[in-house]
């Protein structure tokens, strides 16, 4: 078989670490878990026991390695590691599988990330007589390690003497049978956080591996080496100099990262959004009766100097950017680009220190958006990250954070979080607009209060969603489903046919309603379902009446239409084939209302064709590869 380009196999995937007095193997993967929200396509262990090394791992998901696990007896011990894997290209099989030893079978490694350099360190390894028996970029580390420990006296310092050699984003944790008490880790550019136990401690992706034992996390630096002991921690970093480290308490706990009695993370995340909007306004009106966002760390004299907003982002928080610019330019009046955070810096943007780069990310840790905000720092911008994840990558990278307070979200789909960035949108907008006088105080509180009706409204939309359910089970069988928009309600369009590709693995495509003319319209046939998002009668101008009339072309044609629009819209009532009424909100703040059925209906419609919702398909939750 011929060998995978560089960095192929290995990406976006889950890392626990553990040193203490538990069970390291349940600690592990229970862990795993957690972290199966970042890949699936193989899981492995590694634990120490009387001073020697002991691995399994398997393809597929967690519990094919449970069950490999269940067929041996496994010595006890108290130090381990496991991962969970996501790969992009080259098989999923048991080889490929993490954790990755040396020729010695004495040190074990798993690996989140690229090694870029991958081949030329395999030629140079093999050149030395290692014997490489998978096809990943990971299993260079091992070796390497092997290598650096005949000299390094040590698992973290042969760690710190190959990071430096190491070209990529890498997330590393590994262990060394002849260094018992110890899990060592490193990262660049890949997250690693550790979670500070009482007389024990956790390496983890994300602390929803170690929030069940402990809420006292730290967070890690770039370029920096952990080592981790029972009592204590060592951070330094490649050089081996000491390196500051953050301390933070985790606000949510262990329940918020279980299913609570759902079927699925993503029904019970899609029931959450009310409380999730609630608690992303929550303390944003100062005493003063203006709207204060205290994480802002940009001055209002910075805001003021702002001339044009550039909104970075991929997928579903891509699609938030897309509703955020109607808000931003209306309410501030500066020009406002969204942009691919994948394609952005390819294109050479024009930026400079007036222009505010809004990097919004549910992870933190998005690869391609990482990257947009390294490059709008280097143009000397003033980078805002909208993020849901505390101390993850990119709010770090960043100038100023809003956080969403939308708590974990492990569907991969995103639900709760896209509601909640649309309100960081928001609040954003709004400050800018307090800050540059474009709009009065009073104006500025007024659409606060409209924010602040929305989880109710929201709740609205759940308790209403039962006739979505029923229409989604009907269509199990479609092959195609379009949707359309106009104004704010394309972007939310947009959004409807991603979570229905992601989830139910149908073809699915958003257009603007007024761009049905020049072409797409020719798609249109007798049954083809298509979801029209009807924007508010008292919204902008003609808006409302376009997008009926476009609602009677496709009609007129065969489609069967599903219409979304507000309660007490009589004007699409003959023309719609299902009508989902949602309550009355102004139009910008429509979007939070109408988005829920579209959700529920990719969920329900997924579920019927006996789908896995949250775990689709080769996806991942965090994408840390570009
Ligand atoms: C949405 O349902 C997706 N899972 C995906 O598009 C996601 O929004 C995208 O990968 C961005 O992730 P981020 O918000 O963590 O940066």
């Amino acid at each position: 078989m011929g060998r995978p380009a560089p960095g192929t196999l290995t990406v976006m995937c889950g890392i626990v670490g553990y040193v203490g007095a538990k069970p390291a193997l349940s600690v592990v993967i229970d862990g795993l878990r957690r972290l199966e929200y970042r890949g699936y396509d193989s899981a492995g262990v590694a634990v120490l026991a009387d001073d020697k090394l002991a691995t399994a791992k398997r393809a597929g998901k967690l519990a094919n390695l449970e069950a490999a696990l269940a067929e041996r007896s496994w010595p006890e011990s108290s130090v381990g590691l496991g991962h969970t894997r996501w790969a992009t290209h080259g098989p999923p099989n048991d080889p490929n599988a993490h954790p990755h030893v040396d020729c010695t079978g004495s040190v074990a490694v798993v690996h989140n990330g690229i090694i870029e350099n991958f081949a030329a360190l395999r030629t140079w390894l093999e050149g030395r007589g290692h014997e490489l028996t998978s096809e990943t970029d990971t299993e260079v580390v091992a070796h390497l390690l092997e290598e650096e420990l005949h000299e390094a006296g040590g698992l973290a310092e042969a760690m710190r003497r190959i990071c430096a050699r190491l070209e990529g984003a890498f997330t590393l944790v590994a262990v060394h049978s002849e260094d018992p008490e110890t899990v060592v880790g490193a990262r660049r550019n890949s997250p690693l956080v550790v979670g500070r136990g009482d007389g024990e401690n956790f390496l983890a992706s994300d602390v929803a591996a170690f929030i069940a034992h402990t809420r006292q996390a730290v967070e890690l630096g770039q370029d920096q080496v952990v080592e981790l002991y029972r009592d204590r921690i060592a951070v330094t970093d490649f050089h081996g100099s000491p390196a500051p480290a953050r301390e933070y308490h985790v606000d949510w706990d262990a329940s918020a990262a279980e299913k609570g009695g759902y079927e699925y993370f993503m029904l019970k995340e899609i029931a959450e959004q009310p409380r999730a909007v609630a608690e992303t306004l929550l303390g944003r009106v100062g005493e003063d009766g203006t709207l204060t966002l205290d994480e802002m760390r940009l001055s209002d004299d910075e805001l003021r100097d702002i001339d044009k907003i550039v909104i970075v982002a991929c997928g579903t928080a891509y699609h938030a950017g897309l509703i955020a610019k109607y808000a931003i330019e209306h309410w501030c009046r500066i020009p406002c680009e969204v942009e691919l955070a994948s394609e952005f810096r390819y294109r050479d943007p024009i930026l400079d220190r007036s222009t505010l780069v809004i990097a919004i990310s549910q992870s933190g840790e998005t690869l391609d958006t990482l990257m947009a905000v390294n490059y709008a720092r280097e143009q000397r911008s003033r980078v805002l990250a909208i993020c849901n994840v505390n101390g993850s990558t990119i709010p770090r990278a960043s100038d100023a954070v809003l956080y969403t307070h939308a708590g974990p979200e492990v569907g991969v789909a995103a639900t709760k979080t896209f509601l909640t960035q649309l309100v960081a949108c928001n609040l954003v907008g709004l400050y800018l607009a307090q800050v540059r006088g474009t709009k009065y105080g009073d104006e500025v509180i007024a659409v606060i209060h409209q924010l602040a009706a929305m989880p109710e409204k929201v709740e609205q939309v759940l308790g209403t969603v039962a006739p979505v359910r029923a229409l989604a089970g009907s269509l199990a069988d479609a092959k195609c489903v379009l949707f359309l928009g106009r104004h704010v309600g394309y972007p939310v369009a947009l959004e409807g046919a991603l979570k229905l590709k992601e989830l139910a693995y149908m073809h699915a495509e958003a257009f603007a309603a007024g761009e049905l003319k020049h072409g797409p319209i020719a798609l249109i046939e007798d049954g083809l379902p298509v979801v029209v998002v009807v924007p508010p009668k008292r919204g902008r101008g003609p808006l409302h009446e376009k997008i009926v009339s476009n609602i009677q072309e496709i009609r007129a044609r065969g489609a069967r239409t599903i219409v979304i629009a507000e309660e007490g819209d009589d004007s699409v009532v003959g023309y719609a084939d299902t009508l989902i009424a949602v309550p009355q909100a102004p139009t910008l703040l429509q979007p939070l209302v109408s988005t829920v059925p579209l959700q529920v209906f990719a969920c329900e419609l997924a579920l019927a064709k006996g789908h896995d919702v949250d775990r689709p398909r080769n996806l991942a939750k965090s994408v840390t590869v570009e």
